[in-house]
């Protein structure tokens, strides 16, 4: 759908009119018993905030983030409809967030999730942390200044690949 109509691309402010639509694709993406559908689900309660791409009124990606930190925002939930990933949607969101005056950004990712981690990383992101466990989450920071380069980067082996109808 995307690949002729990228200039009908429209990036907003995540509202109560496209929050179903982003549940929807959330729920493809994640399922319904993962933290990222819950966040997005739970968006007005909990001081979160996102922006939604669309494209000529479907919507084809989101990004939902912790509003309440001065210094730091958590990414709780990005997704793009699959059908339309590749084409910079992804990254267009995310500079969303980065142009807001936070010193950087967080987010959690699955050790599975490939696609995920190879996207942050070329978006400046480190993997910081590990969080041990099964699966086992890595912990990706994006600073401002110097894009993380001073915190000690943990070594992620990515081995697998971990989801419009
Ligand atoms: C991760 C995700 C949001 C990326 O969205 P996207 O719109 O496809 O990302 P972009 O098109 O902006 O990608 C920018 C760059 O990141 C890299 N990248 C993104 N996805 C990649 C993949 N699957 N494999 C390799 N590199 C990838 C590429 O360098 C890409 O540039 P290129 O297409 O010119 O090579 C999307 O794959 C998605 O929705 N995944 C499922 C949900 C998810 O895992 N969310 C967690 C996000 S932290």
């Amino acid at each position: 759908m995307l690949t002729q109509s990228i200039h009908d691309l429209r990036i907003n402010q995540l509202g109560s009119t496209s929050a179903p639509a982003c549940l929807g694709l959330a729920e493809r993406a994640f399922g319904k018993d993962s933290p990222q559908f819950q966040a997005v689900r739970d968006f007005t309660k909990e001081k979160r905030a996102g922006y939604v791409a669309t494209i000529r009124r479907f919507v084809v990606g989101f990004i939902v983030y912790d509003n309440r930190g001065r210094d730091t925002a958590q990414i709780l939930s990005l997704a793009v409809h699959k059908s339309d990933r590749r084409q910079g949607i992804g990254g267009l969101l995310l500079d969303r967030l980065i142009r807001l005056p936070r010193r950087e950004i967080v987010v959690r990712v699955d050790e599975r999730n490939l696609d995920a981690q190879l996207f942050l990383r070329v978006q400046g992101f480190r993997a910081v942390e590990i969080e041990h466990g099964t699966p086992e989450f890595y912990l990706f920071k994006r600073s401002k200044v110097g894009v993380a380069s001073t915190a000690t980067e943990v070594n992620t082996e990515i081995h697998t690949v971990g989801a419009r109808q």
